[in-house]
């Protein structure tokens, strides 16, 4: 599997390119602000883009969407809530092949109703779900701090510890993590009740 994090733009974004080296396909996750240097990336790689994949609809995770669509022909994939334009809507469960590398979709709504996190390889990709040291904001259109708590509790935690984290924005002290110490260093998840957890969001 080739699998490459794209620092892009200037709020501090990941894109991901995942791509399967045999098949010479690849998926571009999140892709916004310089897809340029996403194209390149996998034009070096000789990948053909055949999926851009969302993890939400928040315009600094989709700006690219249209661009790269147009040039490549990808397929357009996202929750099936999402209010955008898209070619294949997909819901908790679903699987997206890439040659021989498989995405497994997990809904993890809370940030925004949207939401979902892509379990590959060992690897998952938290969007703004969960960042290294930190969590998503609930504070925007849609987000839901019971259903954050929800997600990450039902969702996220009970990945394996080993699971690498690989976040949709470099917020952390380093640019990837696993669930395993974020599980132990997360001052986000702490144990907390439900309740206890929307109180602590609501006056961070
Ligand atoms: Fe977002």
């Amino acid at each position: 599997m080739i699998f490459k994090q794209v620092p892009v733009g200037t709020f501090q974004n990941f894109s991901y390119v995942i791509g399967d080296e045999k098949a010479k396909v690849a998926a571009v996750v999140d892709p916004a602000w310089e897809v340029e240097k996403l194209l390149k990336i996998c034009e070096e790689l000789d990948l053909k883009v055949i999926y851009v994949v969302n993890t939400h609809s928040h315009h600094d995770h989709v700006e690219g969407d249209n661009a790269i669509a147009k040039r490549t022909g990808a397929k357009v994939v996202m929750h099936e809530k999402s209010p955008l334009r898209k070619d294949i809507a997909v819901k908790d469960g679903d699987t997206i092949n890439v040659g021989s590398v498989r995405f497994k979709v997990l809904h993890t709504p809370g940030h925004c109703p949207d939401h979902i996190c892509l379990l590959v390889d060992g690897k998952v990709l938290t969007g703004d779900t969960l960042f290294v040291g930190e969590c998503g904001r609930t504070d925007l259109a849609g987000g839901d701090s019971g259903d954050l708590y929800d997600s990450l509790t039902t969702k996220v935690l009970p990945l394996d510890d080993d699971i690498e984290v690989y976040p949709g924005h470099d917020y952390g002290n380093k640019p990837s993590s696993t669930i395993g110490h974020e599980r132990n260093n997360n001052y986000t998840l702490k144990p907390r009740t439900k309740q206890e957890f929307i109180k602590f969001m609501a006056e961070t």
